[in-house]
């Protein structure tokens, strides 16, 4: 609560309700979906060191990495942007290695995009990691045939001329692509579009993504709305409804303003509610946009796709403004498992979301240095929510006060879901700085005989550093007593709790 920040006290007992005869909609694990984008040090140094490089790899991806992202079951990749995306060119990244267009990365600190990276070492880091790849096409700056001829590039199995290029660059089979991005914020970096030229570029674009023999249907993503923007959502259904297999949705959590962001570690209590609360706008955001989508497809065949979400504050000092390199703290790790939680809770329509982004940008899952690398509390909150991944969501809810002043900020964020075998799955988020939580959690018709947890809690500023590369990690959590019908905890302030319920 705003005003009490150094009060550790303990309140009320909230009630926690599941309900394991409300099965809802199956939570697809690509919810818990990745974004990485030629940008700063996330594609180069982060994932990619090539082939030559003293840090230990497999075809150039760092296996320290590729191991870590492995742990936590990263279901789908998303690339090559973002605002690179709608400036890139498919036939740069191709073909022998020294040959390879250098080219400016305009968007992102002006370097140079050596193209080292492209299409062949996207696929082989996929591979590597066991997920399923989304791949962004250009509409911004890019021709219809420059797409139509990726897609077959990628994807089709036969005698072609992209086929025949891919088979010549040593890449016989095609490729799997579930996910294909038509354009990227075509109403910002993507073209500066109006909502009704954009939809008829979806639909023209669309038109030569085509599915060919040996490739299930490419699930294609129209470029959805900044945030709050209803309208956009509104026009585009209104005229690409049929065409369209998902909409994107981007939201971003700012502290402060794009002028003046905040800081990743030095903040205060009330930029620690701010941030917070800013990030919970998120389940009003899906829910509204959500109800455009009704109106249009009250089947939910189309997914709300949130291709580019998390917290970005002003970049670390000392590194390049272009890089979005920040650090990363338990006030991360609540804004990611509330945020979860609720994609979890509108599942039925959330079909995929991919964090901005992976490494070393923004909020990230790794951040390295030179060979060294660190995992952030961000890591450790999708490591605990991939068991829900293809779960069925429970119905559940708790009588959580509110703890903002001025808006709406719930102290308990939850969620719950049941594996094939009878298993529940609760995640609960205590997104106070200062107040335990105690939780009566009661689960109906359920005899639970076993009931273990594990909780990633501290101080909200904790992070870990490459001096302190373990001060936060997941820990046993034992602050609760199993009872016949549930629970009680006492959850800690700044914590996130999973608890398995058998
Ligand atoms: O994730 C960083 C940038 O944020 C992306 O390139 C763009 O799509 C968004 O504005």
């Amino acid at each position: 609560m705003k005003g009490s920040p150094s009060f550790v006290g303990v309140v009320a007992m909230e009630k926690y309700l599941i309900n394991p005869n409300q099965r809802l909609s199956k939570i697809n694990r690509d919810i818990y979906g990745h974004f990485s984008e030629h940008l700063g040090r996330c594609i180069y140094e982060g994932l990619y060191v090539g082939e030559n490089s003293s840090i230990p790899n497999v075809n150039g991806m760092r296996c320290d990495v590729v191991n870590a992202l492995k742990e936590i079951r990263i279901p789908v990749l998303r690339w090559p942007g973002g605002c690179f995306a709608d400036e890139y060119h498919w036939k740069d990244g191709i073909g022998p290695k020294e040959n390879r267009k250098k080219m400016i990365n305009t968007h992102w600190g002006g370097v140079i995009e050596d193209n080292s990276f492209g299409t062949h070492e996207f696929f082989e880091l996929c591979r590597q990691l066991g997920c399923e790849a989304y791949v962004n096409g250009n509409v911004g700056s890019g021709t219809v045939q420059e797409m139509s001829e990726w897609v077959e590039y990628m994807t089709f199995d036969g005698v072609s001329p992209m086929a025949d290029l891919r088979k010549a660059n040593g890449q016989d089979k095609p490729w799997k692509v579930k996910y294909f991005g038509v354009g990227n914020e075509n109403w910002g970096c993507g073209g500066h579009m109006l909502p009704e030229f954009y939809a008829d570029q979806f639909r023209r674009y669309e038109t030569f993504v085509r599915d060919y023999n040996g490739n299930s249907h490419i699930y294609r993503v129209a470029c959805g709305a900044n945030g709050f923007d209803f309208n956009w959502t509104e026009v585009l259904m209104k005229k690409a409804a049929s065409r369209i297999d998902g909409i994107s949705l981007h939201y971003y959590t700012v502290p402060g303003d794009w002028g003046h962001k905040g800081s990743a570690l030095s903040f205060t209590d009330d930029e620690y509610y701010t941030t917070v609360e800013k990030a919970y706008r998120m389940e009003e955001l899906v829910r509204r946009q959500s109800e455009v989508l009704n109106r249009y497809d009250p089947e939910k065949r189309i997914g709300l796709i949130v291709d580019e979400w998390g917290t970005w504050y002003d970049v670390e000092e000392g590194t390049n403004p272009g890089f979005l390199y920040q650090q990363n703290s338990m006030r991360d790790a609540i804004v990611a498992g509330l945020t979860l939680n609720i994609f979890n809770k509108h599942s039925d329509r959330v079909r995929m979301a991919n964090i901005a982004q992976t490494i070393n940008v923004l909020q990230s899952m790794i951040l390295t240095d030179g060979e060294e690398m660190l995992l952030t509390p961000t890591y450790f909150v999708f490591k605990m929510f991939a068991d829900h991944g293809e779960n069925t969501l429970l119905g559940s809810f708790s009588t959580s006060r509110n703890i903002s002043e001025n808006g709406d900020l719930p102290q308990i964020v939850e969620s719950a879901s049941i594996t094939d075998d009878g298993t529940i799955i609760s995640t609960v988020v205590n997104t106070s700085m200062s107040e335990s939580a105690e939780v009566r959690c009661q689960v109906a018709d359920f005899e639970a005989s076993e009931i273990t947890a594990e909780i990633l809690c501290g101080d909200a500023h904790d992070h870990n550093s490459f001096d302190k590369r373990d001060a936060v990690g997941i820990k046993e959590f034992k602050g609760f007593e199993t009872l016949n019908d549930g629970f009680k905890a006492t959850l800690p302030p700044c914590s996130v709790v999973k608890f398995v319920i058998r």
